[in-house]
């Protein structure tokens, strides 16, 4: 993909890659072995570095850790107060997921502030999304830090067996039914710990389950330009010290309406990309101006890439070689889409059909794959809820399922929901404030590269932009409650333990 190219043979990126793949390192991670067969003098050159490595390890961390020599930004959590100057502030958090933002969208040449702003702050190569890579899926588990599965959410049309519910992502009387939404969001979190909360428009609802709201919220509206978001925005920064959200949730969907519009290469798209980029520079420009760039972490996001599906290969559902008519007909439930979640009239054959599917001797077989709960690819962890229907139809990209009476009608140009591992379906992490700014001084500090953990998941280029490799969206729970100091309070989530760890 050329995501991939265009970034990883920068001369800078490939060097520092060089530098964390030496023995050393290895020697933390395995266990040394009399095996390997490592030249004599290599193995000495290594011991002796490995010891020395040690003594320069514990050397650091004892820096590190001593008050004195602590990184300020380090301490600057929960209780603790900041004065930008003139106004008191606690540390901030201000998460901006704009919609359809594909990963490699950023090398397009069109986004120079968000570069600009991830040059000085952190970048990830990409924010790996979870499956289904749907828009309502994905900012619940970046607001829970929990796979579809365990939140619920399991796409953006479903039917609840428990509830006889249809959840339906546009209609207000599902979408902000509270029995839907399961898992802990962020804000919820976050009021545990007695912090206030602003929620402009991020999907999802305006109380949970157990009651919980963000303290200040404003519901989904389509069309509000960019400039009223970030009043919106400012308004919240610029409200006295008691009343002053310390999380802050905004939400922006025209890039991705572009991209289902038009698709992801077109003129539209690349105006939009052009337009939340500027979106962006105001929102950093003004927390420049406020002398808040060490106080607030603002970090931009996305749900999900976008992937051309203007003349895809169509495969029709009530087609002999598939279901059939007659197994169309005995469908009660359709879930998803792209994807198809089947759920069969109880008094029908769901096994005679599913054998059928799973036969099927159709001349585009390449282009679907059929599973149940029991065979669904592990690493999607999609399968443990009785949302999810018995049988799904999972369509490749290029590739889109219908019915011979829908045919192509209504289909957009560009689409998403596909496998999690196309890098067209990745996501955008960016992000700049007094947490970036700790990982490049980390980084730039001499002993930066003795440090005794794993450097491989960031690497820095010649021009300074901080790139971490790709990770997986749940871990962005984690990541705000480490920010604000809340963990203590984080409910489970399925974020790696310590995942953030080396970065603090
Ligand atoms: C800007 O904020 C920092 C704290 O983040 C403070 O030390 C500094 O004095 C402020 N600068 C001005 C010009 O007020
Ligand atoms: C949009 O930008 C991309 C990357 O710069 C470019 O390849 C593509 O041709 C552009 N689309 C149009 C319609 O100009
Ligand atoms: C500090 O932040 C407040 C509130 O946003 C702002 O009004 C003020 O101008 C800022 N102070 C400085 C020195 O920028
Ligand atoms: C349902 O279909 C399966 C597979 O075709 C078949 O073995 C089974 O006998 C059928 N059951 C009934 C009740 O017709
Ligand atoms: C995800 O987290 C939830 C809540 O802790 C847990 O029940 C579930 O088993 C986790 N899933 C995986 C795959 O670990
Ligand atoms: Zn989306």
């Amino acid at each position: 993909m050329s995501s991939r190219s265009s970034y990883e043979e920068r001369e800078g990126l490939l060097a520092e890659n060089d530098r964390f793949d030496d023995p050393f390192d290895k020697e933390l991670t395995t266990q040394p072995s009399d095996e390997d067969g490592w030249p004599r003098s290599k193995m000495v050159k290594t011991a002796s570095g490995f010891i020395l490595l040690l003594i320069l390890g514990v050397f650091a961390r004892a820096l590190l850790r001593s008050p004195l020599h602590v990184h300020p930004d380090l301490s600057f959590s929960g209780d603790y107060i900041r004065s930008n100057g003139t106004h008191d502030f606690r540390r901030t958090v201000l998460i901006v997921s704009i919609d359809g933002l594909r990963a490699d969208y950023l090398d397009r040449g069109l986004t120079p502030h968000l570069l600009e702003i991830s040059k000085r702050g952190l970048r990830a190569k990409s924010m790996v999304p979870i499956f289904p890579t749907l828009t309502f899926p994905n900012h619940w588990a970046l607001m829970t830090g929990l796979y579809a599965e365990s939140h619920g959410i399991i796409a953006n049309n479903f039917w609840d067996p428990q509830t006889e519910l249809e959840f339906h992502y546009n209609k207000i009387s599902s979408a902000w039914n509270p029995e839907f939404w399961l898992g802990e969001p962020m804000w919820e979190t976050a009021n545990k710990a007695g912090i206030i909360t602003a929620n402009l428009m991020w999907p999802g609802p305006p109380k949970t389950k157990s009651g919980s709201s963000p303290t200040y919220f404003v519901p989904w509206k389509d069309k509000v330009p960019l400039s009223a978001k970030l009043d919106q925005i400012l308004a919240w920064i610029d409200l006295p010290f008691d009343e002053r959200p310390q999380l802050l949730m905004a939400y922006e969907p025209s890039l991705d309406q572009a991209g289902h519009l038009t698709g992801p290469m077109s003129t539209l798209v690349n105006r939009t990309l052009a337009q939340v980029d500027l979106f962006a520079a105001a929102l950093h420009d003004s927390l420049v101006d406020r002398n808040l760039t060490d106080i607030v972490d603002i970090v931009f996001v996305s749900d999900h890439g976008m992937t051309d599906t203007s003349h895809p290969t169509l495969i029709y559902v009530d087609d002999d070689d598939m279901l059939g008519e007659q197994g169309l007909s005995a469908v009660v439930h359709e879930d998803g889409w792209p994807a198809m979640g089947l759920r069969f009239n109880s008094k029908k054959n769901e096994s005679y059909y599913l054998e059928k599917l799973l036969t099927s001797q159709h001349p585009h077989a390449e282009g679907f794959d059929v599973y149940t709960k029991h065979t669904m690819p592990s690493r999607w962890h999609f399968a443990h809820h009785d949302r999810i229907a018995p049988v799904w139809i999972v369509p490749k990209i290029d590739y889109a399922l219908t019915t011979r009476k829908e045919g192509d009608v209504g289909m957009s140009k560009g689409n998403h929901g596909y496998d999690n591992n196309e890098h067209s379906m990745h996501a955008m992490f960016v992000a700049h404030g007094p947490f970036s700014a700790v990982v490049k001084d980390l980084h730039r500090s001499s002993f930066g590269a003795w440090l005794p953990w794993k450097n491989k998941g960031w690497h820095s280029t010649s021009d300074d932009t901080y790139v971490m490799d790709s990770f997986p969206n749940v871990e962005v729970y984690g990541l705000v409650a480490r920010l604000l100091g809340t963990e203590n309070y984080a409910s489970h989530n399925n974020g790696t333990k310590g995942f953030w760890d080396k970065y603090f």
